[in-house]
């Protein structure tokens, strides 16, 4: 791998922050989600109160980090910290303070922050007020919050992600986008609204963050699955490609060509869908296609696709395989209890697929597997990640030396543990189990796992040393 290969971690920090209601922090989306486990897992509550309470141990863990060799690592700047309320009229500066505080103890630390702008984390009042992204007066808001974090770390901060998996948007859009499907919307026109109007957030972050400091880089996300056919039959390989294109392909496509793809228009218009564009909008985006540095992304699995039998019409049709909760599974591929399957050449096909479509530097900034873990006298033997790990960085290696891709780094999810999109506790990613459960917070005390060791000795020998360890 090339010298200054950014090996490291990532973290959502809603996610692991706690400290809920400190410092001038507002509730954010992630704070008032009504969990909806995932299928085959019982309803649990899991409070973001104190989460692995990260907002305090936050040198502790960096230490941590510092410890294992990250030469990068990705976290978010909470939005709710900086505006509680999404339309202050002036940021909150013990947010900033704090963000700033930690941007210079990594620096510090030799670690190259890598800052995401929205990750689950915008203000629970923009949600309730004006719907989040579904409208077009959320995006000064969210372009004004940039600005403001852009200005304070200028200079600091050279790795900004505009917002986090931009593409799921759509499908978990309170979450992802702090809004709801408005009364009597299909969700393929809220699809066609979001897609857009989240494209043009995008191109006004990029816009700002370059205005403010021309030497820092700026990168698009999404969150990466790529659908295969479940079968060779043209009817599953048609589903496929729709979903590929829709899901995976449409925020990149808008970034990187600085302009709506045709088979979005196409999507639209078979809707009847009209969606506001303006020049001036178009214009951005048109231009922060030119300002773009690299293209970030989380991959975790593969899915896989299947057309609709009985479905004839192609609106109807297609409007199920874009928004299928079927669920279908790979044959040849195992999986972790929450039914995500592991295929490490998924990885090496989206490195090359991305790639040559799109010729700019990738960014892997989020890859990790969870399970469900105990503490065992105060260790974890996490061979199982160990192993998940093993393969998708061998697999990065070969589309890095054989197959050419240009990739800036690879972020492993996640330093320590956290809770889940869905709040759970139980589902860990860390490398570090920290010790609480669903009705005890405990100590909270921080033990590194098996898997902090070895991806300790895997970043010491710049990817080439995958062999098992001592624990
Ligand atoms: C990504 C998100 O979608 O997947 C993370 O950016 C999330 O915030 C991760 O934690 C894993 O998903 P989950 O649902 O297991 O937390």
């Amino acid at each position: 791998m090339k010298k200054d290969f950014l090996w490291g971690g990532a973290l959502s920090n809603v996610q692991a922050e706690g400290g809920y209601l400190e410092d001038g922090k507002g509730l954010n989306v992630y704070d008032t989600l009504v969990v909806t486990p995932e299928p085959g897992i019982a309803p649990m509550f899991c409070d973001t109160a104190v989460a692995t309470d990260h907002y305090h141990h936050w040198k502790e863990d960096i230490d941590l980090m510092a410890e294992m060799g990250f030469k990068a690592y990705r976290f978010s700047i909470v939005w709710s910290r900086i505006h509680p309320m999404g339309d202050d009229a002036e940021a909150n500066q013990a947010g900033l303070d704090y963000y700033e505080a930690m941007i210079d103890y990594l620096k510090e630390k030799g670690i190259e922050p890598v800052v995401s702008l929205v990750h689950f984390d915008m203000p629970d009042n923009l949600l309730r007020k004006y719907n989040g992204f579904m409208n077009k007066q959320f995006i000064d808001f969210y372009a004004r919050h940039v600005e403001r974090v852009a200005t304070r770390m200028k200079g600091k901060v050279k790795y900004w992600i505009t917002y986090n998996e931009i593409n799921l948007a759509p499908y978990q859009s309170d979450l992802v986008a702090g809004a709801y499907l408005p009364e009597g919307m299909t969700r393929s026109e809220m699809f066609v609204h979001m897609s857009v109007n989240t494209a043009i957030a995008h191109a006004k972050a990029v816009e700002a963050i370059k205005r403010v400091d021309p030497e820092a880089k700026v990168g698009g996300m999404v969150g990466h699955a790529p659908f295969y056919p479940l079968t060779c039959k043209s009817e599953d390989i048609i589903a496929a490609d729709f979903k590929n294109k829709m899901h995976n392909y449409l925020p990149y496509d808008i970034m990187c060509h600085g302009q709506l793809p045709a088979y979005f228009l196409n999507f639209a218009k078979n809707r009847n869908v009209e969606f506001v564009f303006t020049e001036e909008e178009q214009n951005v985006v048109r231009e922060s296609a030119q300002k773009l540095d690299y293209l970030a992304f989380s991959y975790y699995r593969s899915n896989v696709q299947a057309s609709f039998d009985g479905i004839n019409d192609p609106v109807a049709l297609e409007d199920a395989v874009l928004f299928d909760s079927r669920n279908m599974k790979n044959p040849n591929y195992g999986m972790n209890e929450w039914g995500w399957q592991i295929d490490e050449e998924g990885l090496r096909y989206s490195l090359i697929d991305f790639y040559h479509r799109y010729e700019k530097p990738l960014f892997i900034v989020e890859n990790g597997i969870a399970f469900d873990e105990k503490l065992v006298d105060g260790k974890v033997y996490d061979d199982n990640r160990i192993d998940y790990y093993r393969r998708h960085i061998s697999s990065l290696k070969t589309a890095c030396e054989h197959d050419g891709v240009d990739l800036m780094g690879y972020l492993a999810w996640s330093p320590i543990d956290f809770l889940s999109s869905h709040k759970e506790i139980r589902k860990r990613y860390g490398f570090v189990y920290v010790n609480r459960d669903f009705h005890d917070l405990l100590d909270l005390k921080r033990y590194p796992k098996k898997s902090f060791y070895w991806y300790k000795k895997a970043i010491a020998s710049n990817g080439e040393d995958l062999d098992d360890i001592e624990y």
